[in-house]
C-alpha cells in the first residue's frame, strides 16, 4: 500500500526532499508519495494534523518549524531531546515520535563521502541558531577536540554553550574578537548570511593549512563562505548538499527500516546544482 510522507517548511517550494525520497523509494522498492507542504508558523500544527488525518505516516521538518515539531511529539529521541529540535516525525500508535537526523547526516557526509577525519580538530562554529544546534552534539561525538562558538548575537552563543554543558571543550567568544582566536582545523558556517546580500567579514587568520571549511547551506547560499575559505587556501571546502542527502537517508531508514544507497542521488543533485550555478 502506498504510504504518505511530506516535508513541512516555509519557504518549501524549492525543496529537494520530494525528489530524494522518490528516488530512495524506487531504489528500495517502497511505494510512497512524498510532497512539500508550505506552512506558516501559525498554521504549522494544524497542517500536520490535517496531513495525519489524511493518512500521513511520517514527515521531515525544515525551517522554521524544527522547534515547533518538537512540541508536537509525544516522544522524542535522546538526540532530539538534547538539541531541542526535530527534523523527522514518525507516526507511532497514537502520536508522533520525533528524532533529528541533521547531526548524523553531517558526520556521515564528512567522514564517509569526503573521507575526512574530524577527531582532534580545533573547531569554530559560526552561528548559534537552529542549524548550529542540530549538529553540535554530533560533532562532539565525532571527536572534535575543542569547539568555539561565535555568533553575531553573543547571548545565543552563550545559551548554546550552556545547553551543551561541556565548559572545558565548548566555549563562546565574541564576533568582534574573531581575529584574535588563532587558527582552526574545522570551520562550520551555520549562519544564514549566505541567504542574504550581506557578506561576512572574516579574517584569513582563522584558516590553518589543514583547515576543513563546511557550509551547512548548499547552492548559491554556500558560495560566499566557501569562496572566502578557498581564497584563504583552506585544505578542503564542503557545502551542505551531501548532508542534505544523508539526513534524508537517515530519515528513510527510520521510516522504512532500510538505509538507501546515497551516491546516485548525490551525484545527480551535484550535477544539477553545478549547472544552475554556472548558468548564472
Ligand atoms: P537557522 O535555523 O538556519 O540556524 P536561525 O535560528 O534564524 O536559523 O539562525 C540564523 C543564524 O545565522 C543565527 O546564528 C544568526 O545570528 P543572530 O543570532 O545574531 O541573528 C546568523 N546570521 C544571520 N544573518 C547573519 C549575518 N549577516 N552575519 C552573521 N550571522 C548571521
Amino acid at each position: 500500500m502506498r504510504q504518505h510522507f511530506a516535508v513541512f517548511g516555509q519557504p518549501i517550494a524549492h525543496s529537494l526532499s520530494p525528489y530524494i525520497h522518490a528516488e530512495f523509494g524506487k531504489q528500495c522498492g517502497v511505494e510512497l508519495d512524498y510532497v512539500a507542504i508550505e506552512a506558516s508558523p501559525e498554521d504549522f500544527a494544524s497542517a500536520v494534523a490535517t496531513f495525519r488525518a489524511a493518512g500521513g505516516r511520517g514527515a521531515n521538518i525544515t525551517l522554521p518549524h524544527k522547534q515547533a515539531a518538537y512540541a508536537l511529539c509525544k516522544e522524542v529521541s535522546e538526540y532530539a531531546f538534547h538539541v531541542g529540535a526535530v527534523n523527522t516525525l514518525m507516526w507511532q500508535d497514537d502520536g508522533w515520535m520525533g528524532c533529528n537526523t541533521d547531526g548524523v547526516g553531517l558526520i556521515v557526509d564528512l567522514t564517509e563521502r569526503e573521507r575526512l577525519d574530524l577527531r582532534g580538530r580545533r573547531c569554530l562554529m559560526l552561528g548559534a541558531g537552529g542549524a548550529a544546534r542540530g549538529v553540535v552534539p554530533a560533532m562532539l561525538e565525532a571527536g572534535v577536540a575543542e569547539l568555539i562558538i561565535v555568533n553575531r548575537t553573543a547571548a545565543r552563543a552563550d545559551e548554546l554553550v550552556d545547553a551543551v554543558g561541556e565548559p572545558d571543550r565548548v566555549k563562546s567568544r565574541y564576533w568582534e574578537d574573531l581575529a584574535a582566536l588563532g587558527d582552526f582545523e574545522l570551520i562550520i558556517n551555520a549562519t544564514a548570511a549566505g541567504h542574504q546580500t550581506t557578506v561576512m567579514d572574516l579574517p584569513f587568520s582563522l584558516l590553518s593549512p589543514r583547515c576543513l571549511a563546511v557550509d551547512l547551506s548548499y547552492g548559491k547560499a554556500a558560495i560566499p563562505f566557501l569562496s572566502w575559505a578557498k581564497a584563504g587556501n583552506c585544505d578542503h571546502a564542503v557545502d551542505g548538499l551531501g548532508m542534505l542527502v544523508e539526513q534524508a537517508a537517515e530519515s528513510f531508514l527510520r521510516w522504512h527500516g532500510v538505509r538507501p544507497q546515497t551516491d546516485g542521488v548525490y551525484t545527480t543533485l551535484r550535477a544539477k546544482q553545478d549547472a544552475l550555478i554556472s548558468a548564472d
